[in-house]
């Protein structure tokens, strides 16, 4: 059973290296992001993601945790997301933290204590191979590092040694079972980290690479499935309103491991990437649905998203996103038109969606060098721009001095502007996430269903009592339906329901009562 406060949630993720820097050393804070929960909320976000924020040699961004339980100096003290947990709840806001169950860094004490050549308590925490120059077949291993005569397994980087949740099916000497108490052990420790935040306020967590966990797994995962209900069991009794989001992208095995809600993610070709994403063609043309006139088809969204949908919708959500911190950001390829109707879409949709920071307001993908092991991502990863002040009100530190820099072109999008502009992006933002929180009928529960998804016509859904309509097109566009006594709440163009026909203008989305 998912957390019930999840029912009405809409996520803001924070990469908090780049959302608000409140000490002018060019990074982004915890107070920065405490001084935001009005701005947060004020948009119609009640919960927050917060990338890793943990100390960490920021190898990968903070995805390379050198301990757990310690907040990075650069982002503040314990004490200070602590305070931040207690700033948010009084607003009504919950905060999930980044979970990285899957690897440390290199340098985390575990790692270090298990390199060493004399059995102590860690030497079984990493995945080692017997000898040094055995490697582990399938799986990307590191050797000549140690005093151990030993090879360890990696989970991305190399900077992040794997950690021992065993094997589902062992082949070799060095291969623990799943269930061999030193795998064990690392789910407990694991489970220590989780409640250390919980009890200090956290409400949950964004778990990466969720499904990487025990090696060796067969398809269903069914090594690691039994691990997360295992951690899942403990949640329940000891933090029963705790939720955790599943970086897997497969929610009918994510939900059926107990989590509470999963990721729909950008993968090349796959239902998701279609709706926003669907530039890198074989004809090198854009397909994507919400690109004005691209001749995208909904139903290559549809046909994955409905089968999962159908198979989950009694066992948790599905999240949709705008983006996150490994993705192009939306607005590479669309413009803040394109962007209002995607936006629309995905806003009410069935499950629990997320507004990555800046997406809001269309923030550029950068052209910009790597940092921290961001690579392409990197330009999906900038400050913040809340207005065109010094480092567009980032921060009032040094522009060179900056985490990464600010987007230097003329017409860069800010906060403040689009405020100051009823048909802004942010406004539509705001109002379509109004129009959530308004009605039942459009939140994580109410029912789903397709009226019409022809290529070539606007797309109809029902949610509950709503019926809803978008024509991502640039002509406009009619379906006959019978909608009864339509009653229209929300456009955004033109629409109109009249006799048996529903019209919509060139690029537009209307709400129904019926
Ligand atoms: C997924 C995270 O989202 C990404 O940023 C990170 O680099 C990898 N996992 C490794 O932790």
């Amino acid at each position: 059973m998912a957390a019930k406060w999840l029912k009405d949630a809409v996520f803001y993720e924070i990469y908090p290296q780049s959302f608000r820097d409140t000490n002018g050393d060019g990074i982004g804070d915890f107070n920065g992001i405490i001084e935001k929960l009005d701005y947060i909320k004020d948009l119609g976000c009640n919960a927050l993601w917060i990338n890793p924020c943990f100390d960490s040699p920021f190898k990968d961004a903070g995805y390379d945790v050198r301990d757990y339980k310690k907040a990075a100096a650069r982002y503040g003290t314990n004490e200070d997301l602590y305070r931040l947990f207690e700033e948010a709840h009084k607003k009504g806001i919950h905060v999930l933290l980044d979970l990285v169950p899957g690897h440390t860094s290199e340098e985390h004490e575990w790692f270090r204590q298990s390199q060493k050549a004399v059995k102590n308590e860690y030497t079984d925490r990493y995945i080692w191979t017997s000898f040094c120059f055995e490697g582990a077949e399938g799986y990307p291993y590191v050797g000549g590092e140690s005093e151990r005569s030993a090879t360890y397994l990696l989970n991305f980087f190399k900077c992040q040694p794997a950690l021992n949740y065993g094997f589902h099916k062992v082949t070799k000497p060095w291969q623990l079972p799943e269930n061999h108490p030193e795998a064990l052990a690392t789910r407990e420790a694991m489970k220590d980290v989780m409640r250390f935040w919980l009890s200090h306020g956290c409400d949950g967590f964004r778990v990466d690479m969720a499904a990487s966990l025990v090696k060796n797994d067969d398809e269903k995962k069914s090594g690691t499935s039994a691990v997360w209900r295992d951690i899942r069991r403990m949640l329940e009794l000891e933090y029963p309103d705790a939720a955790m989001v599943s970086e897997w992208s497969n929610p009918p095995l994510a939900l059926r491991a107990g989590y509470d809600m999963d990721f729909y993610l950008n993968e090349r070709g796959n239902g998701y990437s279609t709706l926003i994403r669907d530039y890198q063609n074989h004809d090198g043309e854009d397909h994507s649905y919400f690109k004005k006139d691209a001749g995208g088809n909904i139903n290559r969204f549809l046909d994955q998203y409905l089968t999962w949908y159908e198979d989950t919708k009694d066992k948790g959500y599905i999240s949709l996103l705008s983006c996150n911190h490994d993705t192009l950001r939306p607005r590479y390829n669309l413009d803040e038109e394109e962007l209002k109707l995607a936006y629309a879409f995905i806003y009410t949709l069935p499950g629990v969606p997320f507004l990555y920071y800046g997406d809001e307001i269309g923030m550029k993908y950068l052209d910009i060098p790597t940092k921290e092991g961001g690579y392409f991502r990197t330009g999906s990863r900038t400050p913040m721009q809340w207005s065109k002040s010094a480092n567009l009100g980032f921060s009032t530190g040094n522009s060179e001095d900056l985490y990464l820099p600010v987007d230097p072109s003329e017409d860069a999008p800010t906060v403040e502007a689009q405020e100051a502009d009823p048909s802004s992006l942010l406004n539509t933002v705001k109002a379509i996430l109004k129009l959530r929180h308004d009605h039942e009928d459009l939140q994580a529960d109410a029912p789903f269903a397709v009226i019409c998804s022809e290529p070539g016509r606007p797309l109809v859904y029902r949610r509950g009592n709503l019926i809803l309509a978008v024509n991502p097109d640039g002509n406009a566009k009619e379906v006959k339906t019978d909608l009864g006594k339509a009653e229209n709440i929300f456009t955004l163009g033109t629409a109109e329901y009249k006799e048996g026909t529903l019209s919509l203008g060139a690029q537009s989305f209307a709400v129904f009562n019926v």
